[in-house]
Formats: structure tokens, C-alpha cells, sequence
């Protein structure tokens, strides 16, 4: 379990469910640590436990909304770990409703803080990554958090499914641009884990609860944060050093 020892990792959305997961399990194989979310008392609770455990993580608030925040939050990573070759973007937000109904702010939250947020990380730290003759030898590695909501309809959630699928095309167009530039970039597609943005249930009224047939897994069970946390850390890895631009799905069969 030291595939990513040597390594320096950033990882968004650590405060919580998968984040928090993916940073602890990043550190059990080796990684150094950075967690970052909105919620940052979250965040620094992760980062503690990683270190209480024997490992090395710090932590910061970063919204990454704010483009000016997540070019601070790269260059806290770098100043804290003394480098950065790995992120892992797993913050974001679900807000199921009506169509119709829906205020218009909750698709333009929905997009500025999945997708829009998940490409202004990448873009505050590509230039790190990239001609690095210093770096992994399988690469530089970023592991977008995408949803079998990507690649498939799920009913009142028209924002979540258009962030989603376009976190799977924005991972797919910088895999092919930095592929010769020894960057890897994966997304990974999960069904549903039991986390805080699921625990909730479906607060929207007047469904039809038929609609959800399709999306629903053929496994009798829910996944975890672990099952999420140890295919992020094996694309982050060297072993995963032939993969790029995949979007790997982990869902019960719910896509089968
Ligand atoms: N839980 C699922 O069933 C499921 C399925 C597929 C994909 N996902 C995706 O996995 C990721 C993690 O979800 P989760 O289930 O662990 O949810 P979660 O609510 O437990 O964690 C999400 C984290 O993102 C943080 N966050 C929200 N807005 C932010 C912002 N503007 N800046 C920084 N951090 C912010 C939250 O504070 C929280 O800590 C999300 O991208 C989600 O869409 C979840």
C-alpha cells in the first residue's frame, strides 16, 4: 500500500463523503495531502486525521467557484507539501427540482461549482504538472468526479446532469491536449454512495417514482466512500499510467 508514496496530492471536497475518503485513502498509500473544501473546518478535521494516523496533510478553505481562489489554493498545496503532482476534484453540489420550477440560480450554482470549478482547478494547476521531467513516472495525474449521471438521464436533475457530463467532456479534451505532456486525466462516473448529498433521500415533491426505474443499480446495496476513494487512488497511480481521458464507471450495474 505505498503507490503513491513520493507523492503530492490535492484534493477537493475533503470535508465530506467521497473527498474526505479519497484524501484519507491517498495518505493510507502514501500520498501527502492537501484538503481543501468551502467547509474548512471539514477540511482541517480530514487533514487531522491524516496526520494523527502518521501522515502528511494540511488544509485550506477554497470555493471552487472562485478562480482566484483555486489558483491560492494550488499555491498553498505547493508552499504546504513542497510540490503538487496529483488532483482529485470531488467537490460539488446537488440540487434536484422541478425543472419548470427551478430558479434559474441553482443551474448556474450547479454548473459555476462542478463544472466550471472542477476546470478552474485544473487550470490553476496544470501549468505544475505538465514537461515535468521530475515528476511520476506513470505522470501527473488528475481524477475528476464525475456521476453515472454523466451518461445517463436521471429525471429533476437537469443542472446535475448537464455539470456532470460536461466534467466528462472537459476531462476527455485536457486528456488528449496534455497526454504528450505527461499529464493523465480520468473521471471516474460513481452511481449512488451513501454520503451527506445523498443521506437527505430526494427532497423534491410530487415525483414519479417510476421515473427512477432506470437509475437504479442492479447490486442490492449502496456504495461507500472507500469504493469510490480506491479507484481514484489507483488512476492517481503508476499502475494506471496507460489510462487517460476514461470515464470509468462504478455504479452496482446501474449502467449494465
Ligand atoms: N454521493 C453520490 O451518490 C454521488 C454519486 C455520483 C457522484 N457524486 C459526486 O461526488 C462528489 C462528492 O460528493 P459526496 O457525495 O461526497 O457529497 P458531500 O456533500 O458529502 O461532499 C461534497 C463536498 O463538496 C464541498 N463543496 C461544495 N461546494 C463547494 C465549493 N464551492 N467549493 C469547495 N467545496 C465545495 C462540500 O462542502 C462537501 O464537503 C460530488 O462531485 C458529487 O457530485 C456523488
Amino acid at each position: 500500500m505505498d503507490r503513491l508514496k513520493r507523492r503530492h496530492a490535492l484534493v477537493t471536497g475533503a470535508a465530506s463523503g467521497i473527498g474526505r475518503g479519497t484524501a484519507l485513502r491517498l495518505a493510507e498509500e502514501g500520498a501527502a495531502v492537501f484538503c481543501v473544501d468551502i467547509a474548512a473546518e471539514g477540511a482541517e478535521d480530514t487533514a487531522e486525521q491524516i496526520t494523527s494516523a502518521g501522515g502528511t496533510a494540511a488544509a485550506a478553505a477554497v470555493d471552487v467557484s472562485d478562480p482566484s481562489a483555486c489558483e491560492a489554493g494550488v499555491a498553498a498545496a505547493l508552499d504546504a507539501l513542497g510540490g503538487l503532482d496529483t488532483l482529485a476534484n470531488v467537490a460539488g453540489i446537488l440540487r434536484p427540482g422541478h425543472t419548470l420550477e427551478q430558479d434559474p440560480a441553482i443551474w448556474n450554482a450547479t454548473i459555476a461549482i462542478n463544472l466550471t470549478g472542477t476546470f478552474q482547478m485544473c487550470r490553476a494547476a496544470l501549468p505544475h504538472f505538465v514537461d515535468r521531467e521530475d515528476g511520476p513516472v506513470g505522470g501527473c495525474a488528475i481524477v475528476n468526479i464525475a456521476s453515472a449521471a454523466a451518461l445517463q438521464g436521471v429525471p429533476y436533475n437537469a443542472a446535475y446532469c448537464a455539470s456532470k457530463a460536461g466534467v466528462l467532456g472537459l476531462t476527455k479534451s485536457l486528456a488528449s491536449e496534455y497526454a504528450r505532456r505527461g499529464v493523465r486525466v480520468n473521471a471516474i462516473c460513481p452511481g449512488g454512495v451513501s454520503t451527506p448529498m445523498t443521506a437527505a433521500g430526494f427532497p423534491v415533491d410530487n415525483i414519479d417514482p417510476a421515473l427512477f426505474a432506470r437509475i437504479t443499480p442492479q447490486m442490492p446495496m449502496i456504495a461507500e466512500p472507500t469504493d469510490i476513494a480506491a479507484l481514484v487512488a489507483y488512476l492517481a497511480s503508476d499502475e494506471a499510467r496507460f489510462m487517460t481521458g476514461s470515464g470509468v464507471t462504478i455504479d452496482g450495474g446501474q449502467l449494465a
